[in-house]
């Protein structure tokens, strides 16, 4: 008998995980082409346009005939406004330099290339659950020796760092952190940030700081990135990009900076898989870090009226309870006294209210009971969802 189509797939996809939110996009969507009225609030995509001044650096750079291959590390004009600005946001002393930094179509392809770049089949690979379903998968595809230590809901969705410092041993290889987190919106304090610092150094391991949502950050100090703190700078790998403050999703743009020959092996990769980012596109990035700030402080407090208008909103809806989110643009509410099945009630809302959002162990088994509602989305779509899931909640069957 020949082999069918799906014999021939390799057994190692059985180790793949998924983003779940683009699977509840692909089904609103099929909705909205029936006529449905659908909210969307299942993407981490800022519902704002790209700057303009951004959009003009683009179509200059298409004129200009920015259309051909770059370096596989990225355009060094671009390399090193990252290198400033990382350096300068996050207080980084010595200042990184271009050769610390390699530039990827978005910040997902860039955490696969950083995890094939460090992993051994058998490597401690410790990182915080519920969270963005690229490490989990990642870190499962390589064969990695995975430890997946819960935030608290009762924390603010903070970890209990006594439990990292019992599982961390000189064995391991990284700790991933994110913060401001996907998908609760919490956020590491900086005594936080000093505990894990301190296991990372004493155990001598990498850490992989997700910074993407550093500017969607609704505290009055300053963001803190681990990199800046004592001994740290040289065993983190930040990565950020330009999706989140930017609102350029679409573009596919972010970056990482880390020790250079940790670069050098990472950007191996970029040119082992998608070669560089489109030229005129770094181009734009270059306008995005060097032009005007204020239309990413106008989204972000935006985005925090929509934070206090939702968790509100949420609160006050019988058997729904919900933190106040301190960056990012999520909201976690707690279902526990609704079902103990958060993907059916996330399929009841999308079906039934017309409310695209994910259950919370899409993001791993931590986030089990829970819903994250993406509030990057208008005060009116929010006032919208908030009156259809109070409307259709009564009704959900477990
Ligand atoms: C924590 C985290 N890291 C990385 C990314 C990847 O973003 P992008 O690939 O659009 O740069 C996301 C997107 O949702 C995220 O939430």
């Amino acid at each position: 008998m020949l082999a069918t189509a799906t014999d021939r797939i390799s057994s190692a996809v059985a180790r793949l995980g998924a983003e779940n939110a683009f699977m509840v996009l692909a089904r609103a969507r099929v909705l909205e082409a029936q006529g449905r009225r659908i909210v969307h609030m299942e993407v981490g995509e800022p519902d704002f346009d790209t700057p303009t001044h951004i959009k003009d650096a683009a179509i200059a750079a298409l004129h200009e005939n920015y259309t051909h291959y770059s370096p596989s590390t990225g355009i060094n004009e671009l390399r090193d406004v990252i290198a400033e600005y990382v350096s300068r946001f996050r207080g980084i002393t010595p200042a990184y330099t271009r050769d610390n930094v390699t530039v990827t179509p978005g910040a997902k392809p860039v955490i696969w290339n950083i995890m094939s770049a460090i992993i051994n089949p058998g490597d401690h690979f410790v990182y915080f659950s519920p969270a963005y379903p690229a490490y989990a998968s990642a870190a499962s595809y390589l064969q990695a020796d995975v430890t997946a230590i819960p935030l608290h809901e009762a924390a603010n969705w903070r970890p209990d760092l006594d439990e990292l410092d019992r599982v961390v041993t000189p064995k391991t290889k990284a700790i991933a952190i994110n913060s401001p987190h996907n998908p609760t919106g919490g956020i590491l304090t900086n005594s936080d940030l000093e505990r894990i610092a301190e296991i990372a150094i004493r155990n001598d391991c990498l850490v992989i700081a997700d910074e993407i949502y550093s500017r969607n950050f609704y505290l009055s100090e300053k963001f803190v990135s681990i990199a800046s703190l004592p001994g740290m700078r040289d065993r983190t790998i930040i990565v950020d990009g330009f999706s989140k403050a930017y609102a350029m999703t679409g573009w596919r743009l972010g970056y990482a900076v880390m020790p250079e020959a940790l670069q050098n092996v990472v950007t191996l990769f970029n040119n082992n898989t998608f070669s560089c980012v489109a030229t005129f596109v770094q181009r734009a990035g270059i306008a995005a870090l060097t032009g005007p700030d204020e239309p990413v402080q106008k989204m972000n407090a935006i985005f925090r009226e929509r934070r206090d208008r939702i968790v509100s909103g949420l609160n006050a809806i019988p058997n729904v309870s919900c933190t106040l989110p301190e960056g990012a643009f999520y909201a976690m509410p707690n279902m526990t006294a609704i079902t103990h099945d958060d993907k059916k009630l996330a399929s009841f809302l999308l079906e039934e209210a017309g409310v695209a959002c994910n259950g919370g162990s899409a993001f791993g088994a931590a986030g089990k009971g829970y819903i994250r509602f993406s509030y990057a989305a208008s005060l009116d779509d929010i006032d919208l969802a908030l009156a259809q899931i109070a409307k259709h909640l009564p009704h959900y069957k477990d």
